[in-house]
C-alpha cells in the first residue's frame, strides 16, 4: 500500500514537472504544507519568504501552496503574473477575525492613529492599512513608528501583546487569534520544559503561551538562553546556528519535516500533535496537478484594492 502510494505519487509530481516548465511556472510553498508539497516545491519559507521570492521570480505563474490571503499578497505584488492556489478553500482563522467594516470603525475611533495589520489579513483589510507586518519584522515596522503615533495592531493578539513588550510601545489591540497557536497553552511548555532539560524552545509569537514565556523569561523562571520567539523561517535559522541538538517547537506541526530535513542528527518535538491547521492540510499533490492542468484557481485583488494594499505590504518590505 505504501509502495503504490508512493508510485503514485511520483507520477504526480513528475507531470507536475513537466507541466511546471510549459506553463512557465514556479511553485512557492509555506512551512506548513504537508512533506509531498515542500519537497517538489521550487521554495519553501515563511509569509516573508514567499512575498519576497514572488516578487524575484521570471516565471509568468506562481502557483501558491499555502492560504488564500498568501495567494492575495503574490497577486498585489506581482499585477502582470498568473497567480493560482490548488485549493481557493484554503483559508485562515485568523484572518477571517476582522472585516473591513470593523476595522474603518476602529479607525474612526483613533482617527490619527497608524495602522499596523499582520499580513495573515484579507486584501481588503491590507488597502485600510498604513504599514503590513509578518512575525519576521513586527518589532522592525513598530520601531520605525515614531513615538508619539498612536498605533492600532491587528488582529492577533497574542503577536500584538509580544511586541508591545518588547518595543515597549503602547498599542491598541485587536483581540483576534489563530485557533492553532491560541491553543498551545503555558503548561505544555512547561511540561516539556521539565522532560527535556537540554532542549531549546522555540516560540512562534502568534502561540496562546507567548504572554506566559515571556513573564517566566523575565522573572528568570525559564532560562533565556533555552528560548527563542520566532517567526517560522527564524526557527529554521535557529536550529541550523544553533549547538543544541534537540527543540521543542510551538507553532503548526508541519515545519518539524523541514527541520529534520535540513538538520540531520538533530531532533525536533512538537510541543502539540494537535497544532494543525487544518486550511495549509488543503493542498495536496492532486490539487497541485488539477491547478497546472487546468489554470485554477485564479487568484487576483482588483486594481484599486491591491494598489492600496501593496503601498502597505511595500513599506514593510522596505523595512524588512
Ligand atoms: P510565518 O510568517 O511565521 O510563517 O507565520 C505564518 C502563519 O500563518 C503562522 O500561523
Ligand atoms: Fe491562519 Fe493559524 Fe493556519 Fe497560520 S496556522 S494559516 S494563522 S489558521
Amino acid at each position: 500500500m505504501v509502495l503504490q502510494q508512493l508510485h503514485e505519487n511520483t507520477s504526480i509530481v513528475d507531470r507536475i514537472i513537466k507541466l511546471k516548465k510549459e506553463r512557465n511556472a514556479i511553485i512557492l510553498a509555506h512551512n506548513y504544507q504537508i512533506p509531498e508539497i515542500q519537497d517538489m516545491a521550487d521554495f519553501v519559507g515563511d509569509s516573508l519568504g514567499l512575498s519576497q521570492a514572488a516578487t524575484k521570480t521570471n516565471a509568468n505563474v506562481i502557483v501558491l501552496c499555502g492560504v488564500y490571503f498568501m495567494a492575495e499578497t503574490a497577486s498585489i505584488l506581482c499585477p502582470n503574473k498568473k497567480i493560482i492556489i490548488p485549493d481557493p478553500d484554503a483559508g485562515c482563522s485568523l484572518a477571517a477575525t476582522i472585516n473591513c467594516d470593523e476595522l474603518r470603525a476602529w479607525k474612526r475611533k483613533h482617527p490619527n492613529a497608524v495602522v499596523v495589520t499582520y499580513v495573515n489579513t484579507t486584501a481588503e483589510i491590507k488597502a485600510e492599512s498604513d504599514y503590513c507586518c509578518t512575525s519576521t519584522n513586527a518589532l522592525k515596522i513598530i520601531d520605525a513608528i515614531p513615538s508619539e503615533k498612536e498605533i492600532l495592531f491587528a488582529p492577533d493578539m497574542f503577536l500584538g501583546a509580544y511586541v508591545s513588550a518588547m518595543t515597549g510601545r503602547k498599542l491598541h489591540i485587536w483581540p483576534g487569534e489563530c485557533h492553532v497557536h491560541a491553543g498551545i497553552k503555558p503548561e505544555d511548555i512547561m511540561k516539556l520544559w521539565n522532560r527535556h532539560p537540554h532542549a531549546e524552545f522555540l516560540i512562534h509569537p502568534e502561540c496562546g503561551c507567548v504572554t506566559s514565556c515571556m513573564y517566566y523569561l523575565a522573572k528568570n523562571d525559564i532560562p533565556s538562553q533555552r528560548s527563542y520567539i520566532l517567526s517560522t523561517e527564524g526557527m529554521i535559522k535557529r536550529a541550523k546556528a544553533s549547538p543544541a541538538k534537540e527543540f521543542v517547537v510551538a507553532t503548526e506541526t508541519g515545519i518539524i519535516h523541514r527541520l529534520h530535513k535540513e538538520n540531520p542528527g538533530k531532533v525536533f518535538h512538537p510541543v502539540s500533535e494537535n497544532a494543525v491547521c487544518k486550511y495549509m492540510k488543503m493542498i495536496t499533490l492532486e490539487k497541485v496537478l488539477n491547478s497546472l492542468e487546468n489554470m485554477v484557481y485564479e487568484v487576483k485583488v482588483p486594481g484599486d484594492i491591491a494598489s492600496r494594499a501593496r503601498v502597505a505590504i511595500q513599506r514593510m518590505m522596505q523595512l524588512a
